[in-house]
Formats: C-alpha cells, structure tokens, sequence
C-alpha cells in the first residue's frame, strides 16, 4: 500500500525520522504506516525480547551463528556468501525483522582493530564482492539489508569520534569500493551511516558522503539509517540525507526537526524525502512467521565454516592419519570461542565442542584422543595443567593444541594492543612441540595473532577464525579430511606488527587518526615496498595440489579485459581452487600499488579434473581515482594481468595495451615547464617550436646538456618567462593554452 504523505502533518513526517525504541519504527496507524523492526545482524539474528542493548549484554532468542565476516572472507566463496546472506535472512522473517543490520564492510586497515571479525577483508574487491552477495542472498529472502559502518570506520579506538583523515584518492580506491559495490550490484534497503567524522565532519552529518557520493554518484535509491547513536545534530543530518535516526529517543530529535521547518531552516522537501524512503521499509515483511530451520541452518553454518578455514602451514602432517593417538590441548577444545563481542552477539541455537566432534571421527578412524585443557581461559593458570598436556602429547603420535585469543583480548568496543597471543599459550605450544611429537595448532581469533616465536617448530597451523555455531564440527571436518580445506588469507600475516603500513599512525591521537599510508593498506604496502611477512594476503594450502595453464589475458572491448585459465586439480582428493587475478601497472601519473586484487573465482575439481575459467574485469580495474579531473581515469599504457596463487607469487601473466581515456588536460601559467613539455598536445608543437627557433650553436648546446631542462620543470610557466625573459612569445604561449584543451589520452 503505498502512503500518501501530504495526508500527514509536519509533526508525523518528523516523528517517522526517528526510532520508537531501541529495535522498531514508529507506527501511524490511522495513516497506515507500520512499525518495523530492524536489528543486528550480520551473521545472524539478534532479536531482543526483553531488555535491549546494543553491546551484546543482554540475551536475545536462540538464533543459528553463522561464521561471522572475518571467516567468510577466508572463504572467497560468493555463493557461500549468498547461501549464509539468505540463510540469515529466512531466520530474520521468522522472527518478524525487516532490517537486517550488516554486513560490515569496512577494510581492514590494522591487524589490531577489534572489530575486523566483523568486516571481510584488507581488500576492497573481496570486501564488496562478499557484501554483495551476502545482501543479494538476504534480500531474496525478505528483510532488507543495511550495509555498515558508511564509512571509514576502521578502529574501535574513540569510533563514535575520531576524525579520520584520509585523502580523496584513498577513499575512493580503497575505503568506499566496497560499499559501491554493495549498493551497486545488491541494491541494499538501507545504509548504516558510521559514528566517526571524515576529514572533521561526522559521517551522520556528511552531505558529500550521503548525499553526493552515495547517492548521486551510485544511484543509492534506499533510506539512510544512523548506526545507534550517531547523531549528533538531527536538523544538519537531515539536510546532509540521514534519513533515520536510531534508536529512538524521547521525541525531542523529531521536535527539532519541525522547528527548523517551521523557522525556515530546513527545507522540507527534504523532510518528505526522508520519509517517503523510510515508508518504504515498512514495505518490507513484518510479520514474525516463527518458521526457523534449526537443524538445517546449523548445517549450512558446519559447511560454510569448514569451506572458510584457512590451512597455513602443512609439514604432512594433516589430514591426521588413521588408527593414531591424538592429543588435543588448549582450552579453546572444550570452550569454543566462535563468534566476537558486543553487538553482533548472537545466542546459537547450540554449539558444536571441537573435542567431542574430533572424538566422534577418531572414533570412526579407529584412533584414540586424549584431552588435556593445558591452560584455562576464566581463571589463574594452574602450572599442573601445562605439566599433563605436554605429558600427554609426548606420548602421543600427533599432538593438536587450540590456541587464540578470549573476548577480553578482543571485541567491538576496544582494538588490541598488539598481535601476540597470550604468554601461557605462547609458552604451551613451544613445549608440546619440544616433546618431538608432531605439533598442529589451531587458533581461535577475530583478528591476525602473530606466529612468530613457534611457527617454526610446529608441524601444521589451521587458521580457524571464529566460525560461528557449528565452527567445531568444522574443525574436526579439516583436521580429518573430510572437508579439504579451501580458504585464503583475506589480510596479510606479518612479520611484526611495527611492518604494518597504518602501524604509524594507528589508532591516531588528538582527536584524529591520518591514513598516512593512503592507498597502500595491506598487501599494496608490503608487496610493493617489498616487505617480508609471515604469510601474504590469498595464502591457503589445500590436501591435493592444482595447476594453472594457458592463462590468456586478452582486450574485449572498451578498456575491458577477458582472462580465461585452465586449472586442474593435480591430486588424489577433491578440492576447491581459488583463482586469483591481480593488475599491475605504472601507467598514468599517480603512483600504483605492485599489484591489486581484481577479479577471483572459486572453483571446485576433482582429482584429475581440468576446468577452464574465464573471468572478465571492466574498466575500474585499471582505472585511479584522479583528483584534478575529480573522477575515475584508465590512463593509456602497459598492464600487467597476474595470475596469482597470493599476492606475492605470480603463476602466470600477460600484459595487455590499453588505449585508455581522452582527457582535457587544459594548461595554465601555473601548470609547470614540466607540465608543458609533457603535455600529450602541447609538448610535441612546443619541442617542434622550440627546435625550428633554435640557433646551429643553440641547438648543438641542447644536444650536448639532455639535462638542462631538468633543472627547471617544476618551475611554473610564469617564472620561468620572468627568469629568462620571456622565451616564448606571448601570442605562441597564447596559441598553446588554447591547444591545451584538445582530449588526449592521459600517459
Ligand atoms: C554498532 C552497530 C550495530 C548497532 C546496533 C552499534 O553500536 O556499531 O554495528 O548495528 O550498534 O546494535
């Protein structure tokens, strides 16, 4: 039904503006207009029935935790995405939600940030990819989407106020694709705007940012909604397109509203469009049908959990072998830590326990495991209990330890202070591995931990993230081979912490935090610096091994690039490979990183299986963002296309020759010597010019000094007439500028 909003008066359209409790709209029922409800999310359904929070205090109804994002990033599977998106979405319509909040697709800028559980990726085309297909798989189902935290909320550290402050190229190439894409290809129902400023302004007050940006530039069609508490002064935040203020308070935002309506400092053309976008969420389904597939959804969440393990490091020793005695140690065996803190708390419908799963399959292998906790994760450590582990593993042929980091360590609300893991850990593993038996570690963390320190000593590291409910199901499902695992690095491994590019300047100071390193985050820093890490950014072992043949990178169109591959699975087990494609260039006036991730498929083989694979990149996957033409610019030139099996190891590439855009680079008197001579139109008649004015003694001068226009090309055009008095006539220089403004392909 749709609602007539001249029928309503001022004070209605204001009162829609703004919640009516912590998870709800207001209702107009003499106008028809619904309340609804709209709450976290993103790996599953957060549905207050008693007391509300958004700090994940307070219990909600049992609901299924799927992997949270920092796993299903490690999967680069879009159509897991999609198939979890749709799952959570189904669970959203049982229990009557209309908005689902999330995904998060922030990048991760540090390894520290204590909410990167919550986002995908260092990367913005995994990120956005990965978000897409999560609000593409969540929409089909019925609720809307609201994709979170718009944007650059990248540290927990002062979030509801620090004041990123990042360059317009960065934000462009690296903090907002995702959320481009998102809104582009998913067409999300609302957009979370974030708590921090952007460069001085709060994101609930940016009208660049939600007005221009996300909606004049992407054709964003949906409502805005503030993430809990973000706003800060409700009339500018209607003026810059902040449509719904949550949660809702005692009515006085509304008040405010109508105010500055009524005083004409508001126009309230505005207002009606706020509220004929937030009328459209009460389209969404409402009703709670109770319908939850208990059983079902766990099992999507064991498989989507399994497929987004991350196999690091195999010295053989994995898939553990039939008829073995197995150790398990660590306390993340019995108690497992599966999901991250605060407001994406979901309560599971149950849990899966890697020790009693691990059992179950040793049991059907005909090995035998002993358990031992090794250390505790709630009290003070018992010496005794580090003693019997390392006892146990010694006599046994494999010894497998579950490490990583407790919700004290981290969670929304804090970012870590560093990337080791506990001591006792530290100290737990090194002394099982010492006992000469063959150490596997598995961890448990939201957030990268460093391995130095014992990576070397141990046989085997399984990188398990948090993933969700059915995460010890999963475990085991890997540790066994029954699940060969297929998951990459969605974020780099360090060295040290001190290596990370942001290392400098994260969590900022003052009130603000500069993204000094601009573009270059993760993998563009350090492959392009050339800056050893533990494991790069894509890296992930698998139980059989594939190959890459006959890789072609070919031109299809404008600026576009098809790349076809054969991969085969060259092994004895199946298994699922992720092609990875990579651009790389120097073309164009702006620095680029090494490589940049820009295309990728996951595909399943069989032993022995040859597929080919065609991935096709459109013309953002050359291009910069330029902020003299203030818009997106292939430049003409040489790039390089990569396949990658991570960003650091080539497998095989081609170079294609792009034509790129013709572009108005219109000279001026401040445009440099260098500007001119370089300039694709005016360069050439200037150097033809000059050549035919020269004197023979002239000329043989210039030969003999190659150099000698070095000296002064960053010096504008006027100085230099002033310097040497006004070597080029005025009606030449006249001539040129106007030859300026012919297009030419940017170089
Ligand atoms: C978080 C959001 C969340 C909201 C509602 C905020 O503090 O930043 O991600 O959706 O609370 O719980």
């Amino acid at each position: 039904m749709t609602i007539d909003i001249s029928q309503l008066t001022l004070e209605q359209k204001a009162s829609l503006l703004s919640g009516r409790d912590f998870w709800s709209t207001k209702e107009i029922a003499e106008a028809g207009v619904a309340s609804v409800v709209l709450t976290d999310g993103p790996h599953g359904i957060r549905r207050q029935a008693g007391d509300a929070d958004h700090l994940g205090i307070h219990d909600s109804l049992p609901s299924t935790c799927f992997p949270p994002a920092v796993a299903i990033g490690s999967s680069w599977d879009r159509d897991l995405a999609r198939t979890v998106g749709g799952a959570v979405g189904e669970e959203g319509v049982a229990f009557g939600v209309s908005v689902v909040l999330g995904p998060g697709v922030n990048i991760k800028r540090s390894p520290l940030c204590g909410r990167n559980f919550e986002y995908y990726s260092e990367d913005p085309h995994l990120s956005g990819v990965l978000g897409a297909a999560h609000v593409t798989g969540l929409q089909a189902a019925g609720p809307g989407a609201s994709v979170k935290h718009f944007a650059v909320n990248n540290q927990e550290t002062e979030r509801m106020r620090v004041s990123a402050d990042v360059d317009e190229r960065t934000l462009r190439e690296v903090y907002l694709p995702a959320f481009e894409r998102v809104v582009i290809d998913a067409a999300p129902s609302t957009v979370m705007c974030s708590y921090n400023k952007i460069n001085g302004v709060y994101a609930s007050r940016d009208r660049w940012l939600l007005t221009d940006v996300l909606r004049g530039d992407w054709g964003f069609g949906g409502a805005v909604v503030s993430d809990w508490g973000a706003v800060s002064d409700r009339v500018d935040s209607v003026r810059a397109g902040m449509d719904l203020e949550m949660p809702g308070g005692d009515g006085s935002t509304d008040a405010q509203i109508v105010a500055a309506v009524r005083e004409g400092r508001l126009d309230e053309a505005l207002v009606d469009a706020s509220v004929r976008r937030v009328l459209e969420l009460t389209m969404l389904p409402h009703e709670a049908t109770g319908q939850l597939d208990v059983e079902g959804h766990h099992a999507v969440a064991r498989r989507a959990a399994a497929e987004s393990i991350v196999l690091l490091k195999n010295d053989g020793v994995l898939p553990l072998p039939t008829g073995s005695r197995i150790a398990v140690v660590g306390a993340f065996a019995t108690q497992p830590r599966y999901q991250g803190g605060g407001s994406s708390h979901i309560n599971p419908t149950r849990v899966d326990v890697a020790l009693d799963e691990i059992r179950a399959l040793a049991h059907a292998q005909g090995s035998t495991v002993i358990a031992e906790p090794g250390f505790s994760l709630d009290a003070d450590e018992d010496p005794a209990w580090g003693a019997a582990a390392v006892s146990a593993a010694g006599a046994a042929d494999v010894a497998v330890v579950f490490a990583g980091l407790s919700d004290r360590e981290e969670s929304e609300g804090f970012d870590r202070t560093t990337l080791t893991l506990p001591d006792a850990q530290v100290g737990l593993i090194r002394a099982v591995a010492a006992t000469g038996t063959p150490t596997v570690v598995v961890l448990s963390n939201g957030g990268v931990v460093s391995l130095e320190g014992w990576h070397d000593e141990v046989a085997g590291i399984v990188e398990a993230w948090l993933l969700g409910q059915a995460g010890g199901g999963a475990i085991a499902d890997v540790l066994f081979g029954v699940v060969n695992p297929s998951g990459h690095l969605a974020e780099t491994i360090p060295l040290r912490l001190e290596d990370n590019p942001s290392w400098l300047s994260f969590p900022g100071e003052q009130g603000h935090v500069r993204y000094s390193e601009g573009i270059f985050v993760g993998y563009r820093y350090y492959s392009t610096a050339g800056v050893a890490v533990r494991y790069p950014f894509g890296h992930g072992l698998s139980y059989t091994t594939f190959g890459t043949d006959g890789m072609e990178a070919v031109v299809t169109g404008d600026d576009t690039v098809t790349v076809t591959a054969t991969v085969s699975n060259r092994g004895e087990v199946a298994g699922k490979h992720v092609v990875q494609v990579y651009v790389a260039t120097t073309a164009g006036p702006v620095r680029r990183p090494l490589r940049e991730l820009r295309a990728f498929e996951k595909v399943a083989l069989e032993p022995g299986e040859s597929r080919q694979v065609e991935l096709r990149m459109d013309r953002r996957a050359f291009a910069y963002w330029d902020i003299e033409q203030g818009g997106w610019v292939v430049a003409a030139g040489e790039y390089t296309v990569q396949v990658c099996a991570d960003a650091s190891t080539v497998l095989a590439e081609q170079t294609v020759t792009l034509v790129g855009d013709s572009l108005v680079r219109e000279l001026t008197m401040e445009s440099t010597v260098g500007d001119w001579f370089g300039h694709p139109v005016v360069g050439p008649a200037l150097m033809a010019g000059l050549a035919s004015a020269m004197t023979p003694e002239q000329a043989l001068q210039a030969e003999q000094n190659p150099d000698g226009l070095k000296m002064v090309e960053s010096m504008p055009m006027q100085q230099f007439l002033v310097f040497t008095n006004g070597a080029i006539p005025v009606e030449v220089l006249e001539q040129l500028l106007e030859l300026s403004k012919t297009p030419a392909p940017v170089v």
